[in-house]
C-alpha cells in the first residue's frame, strides 16, 4: 500500500510541475478532504523539541524536506485507507485531465532541477548506480521527484549567530576557535572537509595548516585561486588527537554547513575524504569506491575525492585527485 501511495503521489508532482512548465498558476482539481489534523501529532513533536540542535534541524527541514518524517506522518493514513478510499482516489485522479499529459521522466524537460546536465532523469539514475542499493530509498514518497535545494532567506552571519558560543557536542571542550566556512558566498564551487586540526583550531579558519596549503594548490591546478570558492567542514571544533568525529558529533554540527550550502547554492561540491563523502551523502560507501564520480546532493553535482592530508601520506594518491579535478574543470566550464 506505501508503495502505491508513494506511486500516486509522485505521479500527481510529476504532472503538476509538467502543468507549471506549461505557464499554469492555479489548479482546480477535486480530491477529498485532506484532514491535516493527522499530522498535527507529527508537527507538535518537532515544536516541543528545544535543543538548539534540534532547532537548527527543524530550521533546515525548511530547505531539505524529511522523507522519513514525511513517512512517519503518512503512516497513520495510509494504515487507516480503505481499499474504497484509495479507489475513490485514484478514479478522481483518472478523471482529471492530468493523467492524460505524458509522464514527466518519458519526455524532455526544460527544468533544469529534474535533470542532469541536461540528461533525462533516467541517465542520471544510472549515474547514481553506483551507490548501492540500500543508499537509494526504494520506496521514497517522492518517488521519480528528486528535492532540490529550495532558496534560503538567511545569511550566514545569522547562521554564524545560530552557532554562537556552541557546546552541543563534546567537541566544544577542546576546542580554541570554532573553524567556520569560509570564502566566496557566490562561489560555483565549494569544498567540504572533515574537522579542522591544530592549525585550524588556532586560527579560526579552515584549511590553513599543511593540508590547507595542498588544498590551495589543487584549487589552483584547475585555474582558481582559494578566495573564489567557498570551504567548509562538516564539523567546526577540533576532535581531540585529530581524530575521525563520530556520527553524533557530526549528524550535530552538519545541519550548519547544509544551511551555508542552501545560501551559496554551489553548482559543485568536492568532498575531501571518507568522513565527508560519507556524511555529506549519507552513504557507507568507502571513498577509495566512491572517488572520481559525480554524485548527487539536492540537485547539485558532489565529487567525492581523496582528502589532502592523505595525499600528504601518499603522494602517490595524487593522480586521482588530478584526474577528479579535471572532471570537475569541465563541469564547471560546460554549467557556465
Ligand atoms: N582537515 C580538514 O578536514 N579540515 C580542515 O579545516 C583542516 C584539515
Amino acid at each position: 500500500m506505501n508503495s502505491e501511495f508513494s506511486a500516486l503521489l509522485a505521479d500527481v508532482k510529476e504532472q503538476i510541475l509538467y502543468l507549471q512548465e506549461l505557464g499554469a498558476e492555479n489548479f482546480a482539481v477535486e480530491l477529498p478532504e485532506f484532514d491535516d489534523s493527522r499530522f498535527a501529532v507529527q508537527d507538535s513533536k518537532l515544536k516541543t523539541q528545544n535543543s538548539a540542535t534540534e532547532i537548527s534541524q527543524q530550521r533546515l527541514e525548511r530547505f531539505i524536506p524529511d522523507v522519513e518524517i514525511l513517512k512517519k506522518a503518512a503512516e497513520p493514513i495510509l494504515k487507516a485507507e480503505s481499499d474504497e478510499t484509495k479507489n475513490t482516489r485514484r478514479s478522481l485522479l483518472e478523471s482529471t485531465k492530468l493523467s492524460r499529459l505524458p509522464s514527466l521522466p518519458k519526455r524532455t524537460s526544460t527544468f533544469s532541477s529534474f535533470t542532469n546536465n541536461n540528461k533525462p532523469i533516467a541517465s542520471r539514475e544510472k549515474e547514481m548506480a553506483n551507490i548501492p542499493t540500500e543508499e537509494v530509498p526504494q520506496d521514497s514518497l517522492f518517488g521519480d521527484f528528486k528535492p532540490t535545494l529550495a532558496e534560503s532567506n538567511e545569511t550566514l552571519e545569522e547562521i554564524r549567530a545560530d552557532i554562537g558560543n556552541c557546546t552541543r557536542c563534546p567537541l566544544h571542550e577542546g576546542r580554541t576557535k570554532i573553524v567556520h566556512s569560509t570564502g566566496n558566498q557566490q562561489a560555483d564551487l565549494m569544498f567540504v572537509g572533515e574537522a579542522p586540526g591544530a592549525d585550524e583550531d588556532a586560527q579560526g579558519v579552515p584549511f590553513v595548516g599543511r593540508s590547507g596549503q595542498l588544498l590551495n594548490k589543487i584549487i589552483e591546478s584547475i585555474g582558481l585561486k582559494r578566495e573564489m570558492v567557498f570551504v567548509g567542514n562538516i564539523n567546526r571544533c577540533r576532535p581531540p588527537g585529530n581524530r575521525t568525529p563520530t556520527l553524533p558529533e557530526a549528524k550535530t554540527c552538519k545541519p550548519f554547513l547544509l544551511r551555508e550550502i542552501a545560501i551559496v547554492r554551489p553548482k559543485i561540491i568536492v568532498v575531501l575524504g571518507n568522513t565527508a563523502c560519507q556524511n555529506l551523502l549519507e552513504t557507507k560507501v568507502g571513498i577509495t569506491k566512491i572517488r572520481g564520480e559525480f554524485q548527487d546532493y539536492f540537485g547539485v553535482k558532489v565529487m567525492p575525492t581523496f582528502h589532502p592530508a592523505y595525499l600528504l601520506r601518499d603522494p602517490s594518491k595524487k593522480r586521482e585527485v588530478w584526474e577528479d579535478m579535471k572532471k570537475v574543470r569541465d563541469e564547471l566550464n560546460k554549467l557556465q
